[in-house]
């Protein structure tokens, strides 16, 4: 089939410029401008990269129009039902499911890296006791090129696989420490008889004088947060390690970018923010004054959890959330929930107002998150440290996908500058204020 291009005309010079147009297997195709500055000493101009493809990628796809959302090709609904966040973290790192055999072999591999160095577990007596769990998350995995030395020629396939499964091992392990000493309770050791998730919960809510009973529901239904947590292709914090990672930096460096690009209340941030904002609404009655709160540009308060870069429909993640916060609630006895009550009646009146309906402002996967967690006893402060838990799987896989293309260079965006132009030092003497 003939190769399609744009043939873009300068209207003042009349050079043209044949742009190639690439096409994926889905999604819109791309323009490739590789030779636009050359050729027309021109750049693109698009700040927030709304409409900037900037890798090639086989992992994630979304369509943010009809509400989709693919991990390496299968369905997030379906993985949500029938899959498991070891057997999704196996798939999004090797792109194919899984054999029980390569799961059992990735499962145990991770069960065996949980645990961290105790220099590194020190790490956590130096922070203040009310430190934000986030910068006690990102600075410890920065930390861990400290110690890791043997994992980061990431030239290396096999130093690539040990890190991937180091860092996916011990962020719960990380996490919980972090959460032990906002609590001021001593560290629980990783326990390698314990799935995932109900290792973590163990971590953060046993203590070494009585014994702990993980409860199943609130281990399914972490697994199902972090599966649908897991990826979601070129996102603000995954772009972050993509950037980092392409200078060759270590890729536990790449890692803790993430992390700290994650914290903003914008993108990872947002399910501490939505509980804050419920809890200030505090009743139906008040919905219609928050409402216009968000309304008016001229305020600050924006309706946390909801609205999309990508996603002019329902996020299909915010769904599955919205119907587990049933089951969860319901079978933990929480079934009245007043904060879920009121995200309920929010979004109801939300999407009936023509403000939220015209810019097609729907529920986002941090809308009702955050209501899940808080049922599983999770406190505010870590929601999203949970998701970083769940992230650091995409985040590994877009780090290995990037670092194991021969074609890797380091990202350097260009810009549109408006300073001032030349011009000459002035001595303080001459200077006016
Ligand atoms: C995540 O990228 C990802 O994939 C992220 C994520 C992932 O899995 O990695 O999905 C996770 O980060 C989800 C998003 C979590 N953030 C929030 O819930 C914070 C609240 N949402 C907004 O801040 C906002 O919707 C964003 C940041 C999510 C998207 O911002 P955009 O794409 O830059 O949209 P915009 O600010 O240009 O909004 C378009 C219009 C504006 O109004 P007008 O200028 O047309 O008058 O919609 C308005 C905005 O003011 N708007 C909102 C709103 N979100 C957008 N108004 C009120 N409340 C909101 N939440």
């Amino acid at each position: 089939m003939p190769s399609k291009s744009f043939e873009l005309k300068n209207s003042s010079s009349g050079l043209t410029t044949s742009l190639p147009v690439r096409a994926g297997t889905l999604g819109p195709e791309v323009l490739d401008i590789a030779s636009l500055y050359k050729e027309q000493g021109v750049f693109t101009f698009d700040p927030a990269f709304g409409a900037t493809a900037s890798c090639e990628s086989k992992i994630t796809y979304i369509d943010g129009d009809a509400g989709v959302l693919l991990y390496r090709g299968y369905p997030v609904e379906q993985l949500a039902e029938k899959s498991s966040f070891m057997e999704v973290a196996y798939l999004l790192i090797n792109a194919e499911l899984p054999t029980a055999r390569q799961l059992e072999a990735f499962s145990h591999s991770i069960s065996r890296h949980t645990m961290i160095n105790e220099s590194l577990l020190r790490f956590f007596n130096g922070f203040y006791h009310s430190a934000h769990p986030m910068a006690m998350v990102s600075a410890v995995v920065a930390s861990m090129s400290a110690f890791y030395h043997d994992s980061m020629d990431i030239h290396d396939p096999r130093h690539r696989e040990i890190f991937s499964h180091r860092i996916i091992a011990k962020l719960p392990s990380i996490a919980a420490a972090a959460h032990k000493h906002s609590v001021g309770q001593p560290f629980i050791y990783p326990n390698n008889e314990l799935d995932y998730c109900s290792n973590l919960l163990n971590m953060f809510f046993a203590v070494p004088c009585e014994h702990y009973e993980v409860d199943p529901v609130a281990a399914k239904a972490l697994d199902l947060l972090f599966i649908l947590h897991a990826d979601h292709e070129q996102n603000a914090s995954t772009s972050t390690v993509r950037l980092a990672g392409s200078t060759g930096a270590n890729p536990y460096a790449a890692i803790s970018a993430g992390v700290s690009a994650l914290w903003g209340p914008a993108h990872g941030g947002a399910n501490e923010a939505v509980l804050s904002m419920l809890e200030q609404i505090g009743s139906v009655e008040n919905i219609p004054k928050y409402l216009a709160m968000a309304k008016d540009r001229s305020s600050y308060f924006r309706l946390m959890g909801f609205g999309h870069r990508v996603y002019k429909n329902f996020d299909p993640r915010a769904k599955i959330i919205r119907e587990t916060c049933h089951e969860v609630l319901h079978k933990l006895g929480d079934e009245n929930n007043p904060l879920f009550e009121l995200a309920l009646r929010l979004e109801e009146i939300a999407l009936q107002d023509e403000y939220f309906v015209s810019r097609k402002l729907y529920p986002n996967v941090d809308f009702y998150s955050g209501i899940i967690y808080s049922a599983l006893g999770i406190p505010r402060s870590m929601f999203t440290v949970m998701f970083a838990i769940a992230r650091t799987v995409g985040w590994v896989a877009h780090w290995l996908e990037m670092v194991s293309d021969p074609a890797m260079r380091i990202g350097r965006p260009r810009q549109l500058y408006t300073g001032p132009t030349r011009r000459d030092y002035v001595s303080v003497a001459l200077r006016r204020g």
